[in-house]
């Protein structure tokens, strides 16, 4: 085959990380033992936690500094924030579909999950008649992908309301990985779920990472904001598991979230462009694309094909060379859609849609 091989299996940027990280993090390193030792000999997680509170009073909650705990990325900060509220026969609530890496941490640690739908009939909006009945004795979290991987979907106000007082009720923890905030589009707004109100606050852990926002997947760098109900816990296991960022890459980390934020604004710009042109191509072929609010996948319904998820991407694999991810991956009911990150120009998904004409239309 001599087509050239897209691989859009995962949400990996196209871009670099911003300049003024590079730049930080190279000079640490020339710098020396102050930045190439331990980290904990040294104040740079300090001054990195305090530039997470200054960057996340933006979006309402305050936080102290001691609650900040830095990781190897977000699926660090998810594992250490989901082991330090759960533990084996517990349960938790989630959307359907979900992010496959929450579903992958909750079987590992032998918790079942309830879902609650994100369908397309509703489009892809939380169905609040549908949730409390989801929540039993055995629930002990909530997690809000928001906004979400893979549907897009923003939570407005009274969606989050309804979810965050159902947990207060109930006595749920709120997981709350906000990885994709900075990309919203159209007349969407991210609202973090912590701002809306202390009894909020007090329950929700923040999973954040730099791997999307900055485009910095490989750097490894990430947080979980945690209150000090479940503080004690996530140090501890942190402590144990040590999934901890290199010393070096605190310097990116603080160049970044102290930098000039007109790159992530660039970004959020060059997404939209590329939903725009690649929903609506998708859709004109058939098969109904979802325009989504937020993050950056599209998710679209092949169903029509008669393929399953996992027999439509092998089949575009095998003759396309075009690697895609099977929607079966990120849910129940999702068998027969499909999952693009639009993580390539324009160009690049123009040769996608082409590749994806050609093999159904060849079925
Ligand atoms: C919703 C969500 N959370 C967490 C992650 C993990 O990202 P990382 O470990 O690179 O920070 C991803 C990655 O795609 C994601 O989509």
């Amino acid at each position: 085959m001599t087509k050239e091989f897209i691989n859009l299996s995962g949400g990996d940027p196209d871009a670099e990380a911003p300049k003024w990280a590079v730049d930080a993090t190279l000079n640490a390193i020339k710098g020396g033992r102050e930045w190439t030792h331990y980290a904990a000999m040294t104040n740079h997680p300090e001054q990195f936690k305090t530039a997470v509170v200054d960057y996340y009073k933006q979006f309402g909650p305050r936080y102290e500094t001691k609650q900040v705990i830095p990781t190897a990325g977000s699926s660090a900060a998810l594992y250490i924030a989901l082991a330090s509220v759960l533990k084996e026969g517990d349960e938790a609530l989630l959307w359907n579909p979900f992010y496959a890496g929450h579903k992958w941490i909750l079987d590992e640690m032998g918790v079942k999950m309830n879902l609650t739908p994100l369908d397309p009939e509703n489009n892809y909006r939380p169905r609040l008649d549908k949730i409390a009945d989801k929540v039993t004795a055995k629930t002990k979290a909530v997690i809000i992908c928001n906004p979400s991987n893979p549907t897009g979907t923003v939570f407005n106000e009274k969606e989050l309301r309804y979810i965050t007082d159902l947990a207060i009720d109930k006595d749920l923890a709120i997981l709350s990985d906000e990885i994709y905030l900075h990309y919203v589009y159209d007349d969407a707004k991210f609202i973090s779920t912590a701002s809306l109100g202390e009894e909020v606050k007090e329950r929700t852990i923040n999973i954040m990472s730099f791997s999307k926002t900055f485009s910095m997947t490989g750097w490894r760098l990430g947080y979980d904001i945690v209150p000090e109900r479940y503080l004690d816990k996530a140090q501890r296991i942190t402590r144990m598991t040590g999934p901890r960022p290199a010393n070096f890459v605190y310097a990116a980390g603080i160049a970044a979230l102290t930098g000039d934020f007109s790159y992530v604004e660039e970004r959020r710009q060059i997404y939209q462009g590329r939903r725009d042109y690649f929903c609506k191509a998708i859709d004109d072929l058939g098969f109904p694309c979802h325009k989504f609010e937020g993050a950056f996948y599209a998710w679209f319904d092949a169903r029509s094909t008669g393929l399953g998820s996992q027999e439509f991407v092998d089949g575009l694999h095998k003759e396309e060379n075009c690697l895609l991810s099977p929607g079966s991956w990120f849910g129940t009911d999702t068998d027969g859609f499909i999952r693009v990150p639009l993580v390539r120009d324009i160009p690049t998904l123009k040769s996608v849609v082409d590749r994806v004409k050609r093999f159904t239309e060849s079925l």
